[in-house]
């Protein structure tokens, strides 16, 4: 397992173990995880204590585009691809993003730093072009502003 299991205890117990809230669960236990997803034996532990089987929490994490099948890099970068982002041109955002770090949407750097997807619109329209970086949301974005958060990212992970 990728987490501890005293972790998902302590996030079974917030829940009460309640097999109707296995999403946030998940989620939870996602948001945990340094790499960002939800490994499968972590999935068979929640499912043994919710008295489900795997395939119930498989079918569960597989519908969920939001609950990550697969590891992650550190900075997990997820560019919006709904419609407002589109508009406010998103697309010279993501030209930029692959270009410096030198992979494509889908994909992770070699050093397991940066990982880059498209997600659909996560509610931040009113700041779009807009991307978010292990959950937090940066908005408002230009080539410059993204070089910048970059170099931030880059430079804490030095520190
Ligand atoms: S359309 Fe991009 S955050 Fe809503």
């Amino acid at each position: 397992m990728v987490v501890s299991k005293d972790k998902v205890e302590e996030i079974l117990h917030k829940y009460d173990s309640r097999a109707d809230s296995l999403v946030p669960i998940l989620m939870d236990a996602q948001d945990i995880c340094d790499d960002h997803y939800v490994d499968e034996e972590t999935q068979k532990y929640i499912a043994q204590k919710l008295n489900l089987t795997y395939v119930d929490v498989y079918e569960v994490s597989s519908f969920f585009s939001a609950i990550n099948k697969t590891s992650k890099g550190k900075y997990f970068i997820q560019l919006c691809d709904s419609s407002v982002c589109r508009i406010n041109k998103k697309d010279i955002i993501e030209d930029y993003l692959e270009k410096t770090l030198g992979i494509s949407v889908g994909e992770t750097t070699p050093d397991n730093m940066f990982t880059l997807e498209q997600t659909a619109c996560f509610g931040a329209c009113d700041i779009s072009p807009a991307i978010r970086i292990n959950k937090k949301v940066y908005g408002h974005l230009t080539i410059q502003k993204v070089k910048h958060l970059l170099e931030d990212l880059r430079g804490a992970d030095h520190e």
